[in-house]
């Protein structure tokens, strides 16, 4: 995936289709980039069938273009049960979903996702949106899902130290979130199902937050947000563009800070990654009064 030649399109909860007009390739690429990267079922699912027009256009949001493209619904369908219907509840609620805390309200009412069964809370997002600067971690583990925030834990004190190190605290001027909301039981990784219930919450939680540049904890989050598998060695370090509503977003792949403690040796690394997102910061003056910003 990594030598795919660049295609231009962007992702956006009211576009859930490829563009019209790519190649199978490139239609291959976008689904792969949307997460559906393997066939999880024997029988197709229509995920694109029309909305009920209150959750396929929110105020302001362009109606998704729709095409009959059975291909496309081979390709991303799964299983028809349950968890296919979850997602498409998931997608329906995210799309209705017009601010952060209505998206909040929205997961929290959202029971299609196997992990929260097991979960004591969800896991939203802790920081401030404003300077649009959003960092993306991959799930909960247990001093989260006590506390209901992300990065409460050791990782997440590694990481405040990290941010401090260039200027930034999650208290004025940075935001974080989860790919997942709820912790996978002993922090096991999450099955494509449990992270296909999610990532249209993740998706819309983006789109919402709007940010200028993400920065990608680690490589769940690289590949649910990215479609990326590579490694995180092979990522980290070099800046990734993703699409929000047309605009593009510079994101930089980290390594995890639970990584990092557990290979300490590395965080020489992950200081030459810290100093690239100073730099785009102050390139882009998110750290200035909005008034000033470009
Ligand atoms: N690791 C993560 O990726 N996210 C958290 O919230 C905590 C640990």
């Amino acid at each position: 995936m990594a030598n795919w030649p660049a295609i231009h399109y962007h992702f956006s909860m009211s576009q859930s289709n490829p563009p019209a007009g790519l190649s199978s390739f490139a239609v291959l690429r976008w689904l792969s980039d949307a997460g559906a990267d393997e066939a999880i079922g024997e029988s197709p699912v229509n995920r694109f069938r029309p909305l009920p027009i209150s959750a396929a256009t929110p105020a302001g949001a362009v109606p998704p273009a729709r095409r009959s493209a059975p291909r496309v619904q081979t390709a991303i369908s799964s299983r028809p049960t349950q968890s296919n219907d979850q997602i498409g509840r998931a997608r329906e609620l995210a799309a209705a979903s017009n601010t952060l805390a209505e998206l909040k309200a929205a997961l929290n009412s959202f029971d299609g996702c196997a992990l929260k069964q097991h979960a004591t809370n969800t896991v939203f997002a802790d920081g401030t949106p404003t300077n649009g600067i959003l960092f993306i971690g991959e799930a909960p583990g247990r001093d989260e899902d006590l506390a209901g925030l992300p990065f409460v834990g050791r990782a997440g004190k590694l990481l405040d130290k990290m941010l401090a190190s260039i200027g930034l605290d999650r208290q004025t001027n940075i935001y974080i979130t989860n790919v997942l909301n709820w912790r996978p039981p002993n922090n096991r990784d999450p099955s494509p199902e449990e992270a296909a219930t999610c990532l249209p919450f993740l998706r819309r939680h983006i789109e919402l937050v709007n940010p200028a540049i993400m920065v990608l904890l680690g490589a769940v989050s690289a590949r649910y947000v990215m479609g990326r598998t590579e490694g995180i060695m092979r990522l980290r370090g070099a800046w990734l563009e993703y699409y929000v509503n047309e605009r593009m977003v510079p994101v930089l792949p980290i390594l995890h800070p639970a990584y990092l403690l557990r290979r300490p040796t590395d965080k020489k690394l992950a200081w030459r990654d810290l100093q690239a997102i100073a730099a785009k910061i102050h390139a882009l003056h998110l750290l200035e009064p909005e008034a000033t910003r470009g």
